[in-house]
């Protein structure tokens, strides 16, 4: 019988044997499939396995703790975090075409992955080990995607963890690929991976990057970190998380629009809630979420986030928009 349990139990024996004494690395991005893909290998090999986050400083407030605290207690995984807001930031200086901030931010994360494995491969070499396998969170319908050529226009370049280049040279471990979203986060709970992690709704990789129209400040994540930290409590506070797929907060970073607070005016940046209902990303419909949710984030927002005065509802089915702005 096909159970779960027997797909672990399979496919810990599978990464052992295939893997025997050597090393493998395996690039978390806080999504649910390289938190399963990498919980799985470790599972089969222990501490021959060595996690990287990369915290290129696009990330929602709470995300690099949950790796680096609730990831690590539940699996007991080796975990190297790097550091690279600054680098990120500098890279993404003045620019604010969509397209090149994906690109910059896809290049900036690959060359921070493959500085993290050298260095890995190096001190395992001193120590006369062998790192041989990249650990990858692939599913059956990503390899379906990339094999099938289904003439889909290419939207938006979209940022993974994969497309690394050829002369790293690791033989890739994907312990997932013959396996649907909901088969992996069942996958997850038998591993012990907590609640948030398996259930996280989608982020896109180029994170809070691609959430601020115009320019990548430090300023102006920090304003939206503060206002998806409000939208996302009061939504998993009102129990809607797995009523919708994702909300996407946006900072209209470039306008500006009057209000008053107190008694005096303000001069702040809008924010748009964008909450959408789909079974696949492909299409979307706009969610409507209860007013008094909407009341709650709103009056939050403006109240707890200085440069926000004004929020919004993206009331746009995909297509004709795309679920994020940019
Ligand atoms: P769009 O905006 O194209 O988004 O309607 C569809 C889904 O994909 C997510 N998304 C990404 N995920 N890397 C990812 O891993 C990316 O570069 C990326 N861009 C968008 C988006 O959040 C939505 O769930």
């Amino acid at each position: 019988q096909w159970t779960t349990a027997s797909i672990v139990d399979e496919s810990v024996a599978a990464i052992r044997e295939r893997v025997g004494s050597r090393r493998a690395i395996c690039a978390l991005s806080g999504g649910v499939d390289s938190a399963v893909a990498g919980a799985l290998v470790q599972r089969a090999i222990g501490d021959q396995l060595t996690c990287v986050f990369v915290d290129h400083g696009l990330l929602r407030a709470g995300e690099r703790t949950q790796v680096e605290r609730d990831f690590v207690a539940a699996t007991g995984v080796n975990l190297v975090t790097v550091d690279v807001a600054d680098r990120f930031l500098d890279a993404l200086a003045g620019v604010t075409d969509p397209e090149e901030k994906r690109k910059i931010i896809g290049r900036e994360f690959i060359r921070t992955f493959e500085q993290t494995a050298r260095d890995l491969v190096e001190q395992a070499g001193e120590a006369g080990e062998q790192v041989d396998f990249l650990v990858q969170g692939t599913l059956y319908p990503d390899v379906v995607e990339s094999g099938g050529g289904s003439g889909a226009a290419n939207i938006k370049s979209h940022h993974n963890v994969g497309g690394l280049p050829e002369d790293l040279q690791f033989e890739l471990v994907e312990p997932l690929r013959a396996l649907f979203k909901d088969e992996v986060r069942r996958v997850g709970l038998e591993l012990g991976l907590p609640e948030t992690i398996v259930h996280r709704q989608p982020f896109p990789g180029p994170g809070l990057g691609i959430r601020i129209i115009g320019e990548v400040t430090a300023d102006r994540l920090r304003t939206l970190r503060a206002a998806d930290a409000i939208a996302r409590e009061e939504l998993t506070a009102a129990g809607l998380d797995r009523d919708i797929w994702q909300c996407p907060v946006v900072l209209l970073a470039e306008v500006r629009s009057v209000g008053v607070q107190g008694d005096g005016r303000t001069y702040g940046h809008p924010i748009v809630l964008r909450p959408v209902s789909s079974e696949d990303a492909m299409t979307a419909d706009w969610t409507r979420l209860p007013y008094e949710v909407l009341e709650r984030i709103s009056t939050r927002i403006t109240n707890e986030v200085a440069e926000v005065n004004r929020v919004t509802l993206d009331v746009t089915s995909k297509p004709p928009g795309t679920i994020e702005w940019e």
